[in-house]
């Protein structure tokens, strides 16, 4: 009995405290009761769906303000039809709207490699990096095979941080325009994922705009 208060006055008390940072603090690990509460804090939440969407402003190389840029080939790559072996580094700006000067929402960072000998299939590892609203700090990761040719492409959702801890899901990307001469493309984005309504329940009345149920 006594243990069962000893333990409703820690849950209780943890609840009352005011958590550093928007997720919780990593906890000390020696303090079981502690790290209990955080663990109940982190995955005790009712999980939901969330449905994202946003554009991706992709500056290529050639483009006067690239954020994308070749790190590494193959010796196959230079002549072979779908650059086989190629591999990019991105760090592309998110955008609420498919104009340029829209709305930041954060970046899409990571690597893509060509890894498909006779189409462009195109191995993506991305980290989407939000910068706005209840997902400031948050990310979300995607692994997957883009065949680009496709209008539309259907990637994992493999994981992330924040209020993403714990998330699956899976992103649709089309390519919204494309503009070969200035080397400009704008992806479109829609990810529906699972998040962690417990991490972010605080955040409820937070003004945000890239989420809709
Ligand atoms: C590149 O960035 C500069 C500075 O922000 C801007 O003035 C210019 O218009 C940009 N160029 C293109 C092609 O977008």
């Amino acid at each position: 009995m006594a243990k069962l208060v000893i333990a409703l006055i820690l849950v209780t008390s943890y609840l009352f405290v005011t958590i550093p940072g928007v997720y919780g603090r990593i906890p000390n690990t020696r303090d079981r009761a502690e790290e209990k509460a955080f663990l109940r804090h982190v995955c005790g939440g009712k999980e939901k769906v969330v449905k994202l969407h946003f554009y991706v402003q992709d500056l290529r190389i050639g483009h006067a303000n690239a954020t994308v840029f070749e790190v590494a080939k193959a010796s196959i790559t230079p002549t072979h039809p779908t650059a086989f072996g190629s591999v990019h580094v991105l760090d592309d700006l998110i955008t609420e709207g498919p104009a340029f000067n829209s709305r930041a929402l954060g970046q899409t960072q990571g690597l893509t490699t060509n890894a498909d000998l006779a189409t462009f299939g195109i191995h993506m590892n991305l980290n989407f990096y939000f910068t706005v609203g209840r997902y400031a700090g948050s990310t979300l990761s995607i692994l997957g095979r883009n065949q680009v040719l496709d209008s539309e492409r259907e990637l994992p959702v493999v994981g992330g941080t924040g209020v993403f801890r714990f998330a699956r899901g899976y992103a649709i990307q089309s390519t919204y325009s494309i503009d070969f001469p200035t080397s400009y493309a704008v992806l479109e984005y829609t990810i529906y994922t699972t998040y962690n309504s417990r991490i972010s329940e605080s955040y409820d009345d937070v003004e945000i705009e890239i989420a809709q149920m």
